[in-house]
């Protein structure tokens, strides 16, 4: 054959390959999902996400500190909360000497630069498992609203650069950008959940902080996975309202939704590579079906081509051993 064209040209080598890749990953995409205990010196591997843990905040201090080394610069909190301080107001969310706030107190004093975002959302405060308020079998919204900013502001207050508001309730960004200002907390980013589906695939990260729902679904607050127009209205909306950053979650099964919102909106779009997603890779590798090095690289970089700017995922580390 005499072919005007050989697409494999660019293929024969490592070297072509690389000159030519249109996606390359680096430190600089990743923040560190971190879950958080009460009590000292003690790590607990959550059963349905193998190799990650709920630390102790002594040991999620020094473990922030090996990531800082390892030129990982931003981690979202999430704490667990004792049973026996949740409640339908969720209150402990902003009480200011709360595990979270001493969290990020904590991660500031030891590595300041290191960018903290935390988890804003009721549902590990909930006795419900809710991330709303409960009156008679509805999460309502309004007063959800006004929990999340006051949880934003003590959030803010002890330090976190960074809140991010997980909950779907309408409002909540206008409302939270209102609150922080008017505290004076000017820095303080917002980045959203902004297009988050009602998955099955949070079930491990249910587990690891005991906050699934005692009743019914969260279909009436998160998305429905049929829906990709919904994802774009809902993302302009919070852009409108002042979120910084927006964010798709799931990832894997929600590329084209990345993609979406990554071609109408201008701010950074990030993506959640959430626990069921790490749940799914670790159990095939586990059944020696597939090769986890490689699908955590394949999986990141679909992501990223997909058109996430950042990348939340409970493989950061392993991916900066892997690129590195
Ligand atoms: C709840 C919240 C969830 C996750 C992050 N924040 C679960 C849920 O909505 O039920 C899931 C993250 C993951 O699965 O890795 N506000």
């Amino acid at each position: 054959m005499i072919l005007q064209r050989r697409n494999r040209i660019l293929r024969q080598s490592a070297a072509i390959r690389s000159l030519v890749a249109e996606t390359r990953l680096s430190p600089d995409d990743f923040i560190v999902p971190l879950f958080i205990d009460e009590g000292e010196n003690t790590r607990i591997e959550i059963p349905s996400m193998p190799g990650y843990y709920r630390n102790t905040l002594d040991l999620t201090v020094a473990e922030v500190k090996e990531l800082w080394q390892m030129d990982l610069k931003s981690v979202l909190l999430f704490i667990k909360c004792k049973d026996e301080w949740k409640d339908n107001t969720g209150k402990e969310a902003w009480n200011p000497d709360g595990l979270m706030q001493r969290a990020v107190k904590a991660i500031k004093d030891a590595v300041p630069e290191m960018l903290v975002m935390t988890d804003v959302a009721l549902d590990p405060y909930s006795s419900f498992g809710h991330d709303g308020i409960v009156e008679n079998g509805q999460i309502v919204n309004d007063p959800t609203v006004e929990a999340l900013v006051k949880m934003s502001i003590s959030h803010a207050r002890a330090g976190a650069d960074f809140v991010a508001p997980s909950d779907m309730m309408d409002g909540r960004i206008g409302a939270i950008r209102k609150g922080l200002e008017a505290e004076g907390f000017i820095n303080t980013g917002i980045m959203s959940y902004s297009a988050k589906y009602a998955s099955c695939f949070y079930g491990p990260f249910r587990d690891a902080l005991d906050s699934a729902p005692g009743f019914g679904d969260k279909k009436t607050y998160q998305m429905d996975y049929a829906n990709r127009i919904e994802a774009v209205k809902e993302t302009l909306m919070d852009v409108e309202e002042g979120a910084d950053i927006v964010m798709v979650k799931p990832a894997l099964a929600y590329l084209d939704i990345i993609r979406e919102v990554k071609n109408s909106v201008s701010v950074p779009v990030s993506a959640y590579n959430i626990s069921g997603e790490y749940a799914m890779i670790k159990a095939a590798a586990k059944m020696g079906w597939i090769n986890e090095d490689k699908a955590i690289l394949e999986t990141l970089t679909s992501i990223k081509r997909a058109g996430a700017d950042l990348i939340a995922t409970y493989f950061a580390k392993d991916a900066v051993r892997l690129i590195s």
